[in-house]
């Protein structure tokens, strides 16, 4: 075998802060490259989706930990399914957006997920996108991006988003929830928030979606040397 084919797959690591839009531009760079795609805060969703359902706080770690060897979660046609039932819409909530947020601070939750999370890089290649999917997951990442934008434009893309779905939400409320959450995710002592010394940090507020994704792609082929 050559070193070559010894080599673990490739990883295009994307991180950012809520509603950056790193979710819609890594599936998009997932497909033109026809890589495997991650979407590593579902899971935190699904933990928190499960604990909300079996009244278990938020603050517990250690069997907040524990919820995350018994998940039998899958994905069809990107939707993801939880013991077998469609959840997508349901880890979408803004009240488990907010407790994916407050369990996400626990050590213990981040290290039983690691695992799991590599589990999904595979050939051809894998694009993560998360929270620390350049610090802690996938370190040796060939290309590591942060996603930025304003916290208007981000509240303002999730209002539209929301809307076109038909839930009634208002601007305001989303800014203050977003804020909230970028506190927390910045603040907390387990893996914050961060961009990678080595990442690419690319402001998207006055990008649109296939602009981004020529951009991430550009800066890939220039690292690989790929067409
Ligand atoms: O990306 P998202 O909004 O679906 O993530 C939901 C929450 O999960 C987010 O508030 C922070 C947390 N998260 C995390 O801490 N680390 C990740 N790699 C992904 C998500």
């Amino acid at each position: 075998m050559t070193a070559a084919s010894d080599a673990p797959a490739p990883v295009i690591a994307i991180d950012g802060p809520a509603a950056s839009g790193k979710g819609t531009i890594a599936y998009e760079v997932a497909q033109a490259l026809d890589f495997h795609y991650l979407d590593s805060g579902s899971l935190y969703r699904l933990i928190a989706l499960r604990a909300i359902e079996r009244g278990i706080a938020l603050d517990d770690g250690a069997t907040l930990a524990g919820l995350t060897g018994d998940l039998e979660v899958s994905f069809a046609n990107g939707r993801a399914m939880l013991d077998g039932r469609d959840v997508a819409d349901a880890l979408r909530t803004e009240a488990v957006s907010a407790a994916a947020s407050r369990i996400a601070v626990h050590a213990e939750v981040r290290s039983a997920l690691i695992d799991r999370q590599r589990a999904f890089r595979r050939p051809p290649g894998l694009v993560a996108e998360g929270r620390d999917m350049g610090t802690v997951v996938f370190p040796d990442a060939g290309l590591k991006l942060f996603l930025t934008a304003s916290a208007e434009q981000r509240a303002a893309r999730r209002h539209k988003q929301l809307i076109a779905k038909g839930i009634s939400v208002t601007i305001d409320g989303l800014l203050r929830d977003i804020r909230e959450r970028d506190a927390r995710d910045s603040t907390r002592a387990a893996a914050p928030l961060a961009a990678a010394p080595d990442a690419v940090i690319l402001d998207t507020t006055d990008l649109s979606i296939a602009e981004v994704t020529a951009a991430v792609l550009a800066h890939y082929r220039e690292r690989t040397g790929a067409r």
